[in-house]
């Protein structure tokens, strides 16, 4: 029987990988592109989403991981070090225990979500919480693998973007063709560089004939790179994407300027909106920052720039459950209280307002 073999086996021929790399996998990508009749219904558009939640850590980071961990390990690495708002070091902490190495990793104290916090600490992390926010946890570890003997695995290594490059060769393989506008949640815009980068080898190989508009959304409390300034204190409940001063913010503009794409920011309670959209319409169940990608389809389509009928693809980049407590909030700001019955059939029919056949 066929299992997918994680993405650096089944895109051996475009990534750098030869016989000496150590393959470290846990079997990472192919995941499944979603046709969303809701939200195509809703903006007329061919709506797909690429749940990136169903990777081994629950988000798209693992197909950068596979790549950095086993390079890391190739070039004689004993011990990683990442910067993270969670997801990062939840993939970090996995893939160096596969492999047997150390992981170090820095988080913003009291920011990362209860989720990814306990899978750092399950897959043997050494953990440390930084009095800072990302931004601040990013310029130490930069620092560190600098002067120390640590190999960087934040995105401004390569090999993160190689990995993630991927996720644009699976879409491309599905579709037949590039999508006309690709959607997706912007931090440190490594994963905006990674999708430009994979579509981009796809047109060069004829593996696709167009180049889709990539189209990037930040959260309004932490929108640098559409306002075009570091933002010193970034907000937002989306926290994966509490990001000031993003990593790739060049890398990002240049892929702009190649797919004629486009910076958006979103307001939290667009996002929750859209989380549950997606949750209840679609059945996809994501944390803050990946509904973004929805909310941003929304947002565009109101304003009248998504064209009747185009292909559109929204990577949605973290499972819901990594971050559960948006999905128990009511609107009003309190808590769902899920209703309480005795243990009789009558009274469960009852309130759930069904009549006897
Ligand atoms: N969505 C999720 C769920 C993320 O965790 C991140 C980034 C992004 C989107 C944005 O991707 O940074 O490549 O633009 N999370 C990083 C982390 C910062 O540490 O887990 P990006």
């Amino acid at each position: 029987a066929h299992q997918w073999q994680g993405v650096l086996r089944e895109y051996a021929d475009r990534l750098d990988v030869t016989e000496a790399t150590p393959i470290v996998t846990l079997g990472e990508g192919g995941t499944p592109l979603i046709p969303a009749r809701a939200l195509s219904e809703r903006t007329g558009a061919n709506v797909y989403v690429k749940y990136e939640g169903i990777n081994p850590t629950g988000s798209f980071k693992d197909r950068g991981m596979t790549m950095a961990i086993s390079k890391a390990v190739e070039h004689g690495a004993k011990a990683v070090i990442c910067a993270s708002t969670g997801n990062t070091s939840a993939s970090a902490a996995a893939y160096a225990a596969h492999a047997g190495i150390t992981a170090a990793v820095l988080v913003p104290e009291g920011k990362i979500a209860m989720g990814k916090l306990s899978q750092a600490v399950a897959h043997n992390g050494q953990l440390l919480q930084i009095q800072g926010n990302f931004d601040d946890c990013l310029d130490i570890a930069r620092d560190l693998a600098a002067n120390y003997p640590v190999h960087l695995v934040n995105s401004v290594n390569n090999d993160r973007i190689e990995g993630q490059k991927t996720a644009a060769f699976e879409i491309v393989d599905v579709l037949g063709d590039a999508p006309d506008f690709h959607f997706l949640p912007v931090g440190n815009a490594g994963n905006y560089t990674a999708y430009t980068r994979g579509y981009r080898e796809d047109l060069e190989a004829s593996r696709a004939t167009k180049l889709p508009r990539m189209f990037g959304f930040q959260a309004a409390g932490s929108a640098p790179i559409v306002s075009g300034e570091v933002v010193k204190h970034p907000e937002t409940i989306a926290s994966a994407i509490r990001i000031g001063n993003p990593a790739s913010w060049q890398l990002a503009l240049d892929a702009r300027e190649l797919t004629d794409g486009y910076f958006g920011a979103i307001d939290d309670a667009a996002i929750l909106r859209a989380q549950k959209i997606l949750s209840s319409e679609v059945g996809v169940f994501v944390e803050p920052a990946s509904a973004i990608s929805v909310a941003g389809l929304l947002e565009r389509h109101e304003a009248g720039q998504v064209p009747a009928g185009a292909t559109v693809v929204l990577t949605v980049t973290g499972h819901g459950l990594k971050d559960p407590q948006w999905a128990l909030r009511t609107d009003d700001g309190g808590e769902v209280t899920p209703t309480v019955v005795p243990v009789d059939t009558a009274a469960v029919a009852d309130v759930l307002g069904l009549a006897r056949a």
